[in-house]
């Protein structure tokens, strides 16, 4: 049983736990900080957190090419079935248990308009339970919100949380949803892909450390943590 979690730059992820294969929000072709280009990247599953351009990025290209399931809210998951892919449709508070663990949908405080201006519902942000009982929240973009609490509640093995300012959470939010969330680890992810979300992840690296007891994995495009 192994559990591996990869940075590919932005918000887009890579997991692969226990033989499956995921991406989360993969936007490849047009990221600046992507160590691969969106034909080489594999997947079982597919998870879109919210319809912008930047993290429904290459999704039903991946998907079309790998045969992969797009698990994403009920409004996306449609727009993304009349392109002709597999899909699985949750949404915010539902979990469902998945080949690859019990998927839950969390609340996101961020905007979701699809790129052809269609409805995408709500954000959200993703909360796995791996089958051998790791627990990994992948805020992707959003804003602070105090119900991080309820989601440290669960107990987390390792939060990924925005830490770029402008369009999601910034450091100062970040550190004090870190004190929410109460994770074992946690992953800084969506800054420093353009100047305006421009962040030094060691400095806020330090901060946590020097105030929390909880580690930072800074992660560079293409490096993978495990747990
Ligand atoms: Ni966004
Ligand atoms: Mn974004």
């Amino acid at each position: 049983m192994s559990n591996q979690l990869t940075w590919y730059g932005h918000a887009t992820l890579g997991l692969q736990t226990n033989g499956y294969k995921l991406l989360i929000d993969p936007f490849f072709e047009g990221n600046p900080s992507a160590p691969l280009s969106a034909d080489n990247a594999e997947a079982d599953f597919i998870l879109i957190s919210h319809g912008h351009g930047d993290h429904v990025g290459d999704a039903v290209a991946i998907a079309r090419r790998t045969g992969a399931t797009v698990i994403s809210n009920f409004e996306i998951a449609s727009w993304v079935e009349k392109q002709g892919i597999k899909v699985h449709p949750q949404h915010i508070g539902g979990g469902f248990k998945h080949p690859f663990g019990y998927l839950k949908l969390t609340l996101a405080l961020h905007g979701s308009a699809l790129p052809d201006g269609s409805y995408g519902g709500n954000p959200c942000g993703f909360l796995l339970t791996t089958n051998d009982g790791k627990k990994i929240y992948a805020a992707q973009d959003t804003g602070l919100f105090g119900d991080m609490k309820l989601i440290g509640e669960e107990g987390l093995d390792v939060a990924v949380i925005p830490i770029g300012d402008n369009f999601t959470m910034g450091p100062d939010d970040a550190l004090r949803a870190v004190y929410l969330l109460q994770p074992k680890v946690v992953v800084p992810i969506h800054y420093s892909t353009w100047d305006l979300i421009a962040q030094d992840p060691h400095a806020w690296a330090q901060r946590v450390e020097q105030e929390t007891n909880i580690k930072v994995v800074v992660l560079s495009p293409g490096e993978s943590l495990e747990f």
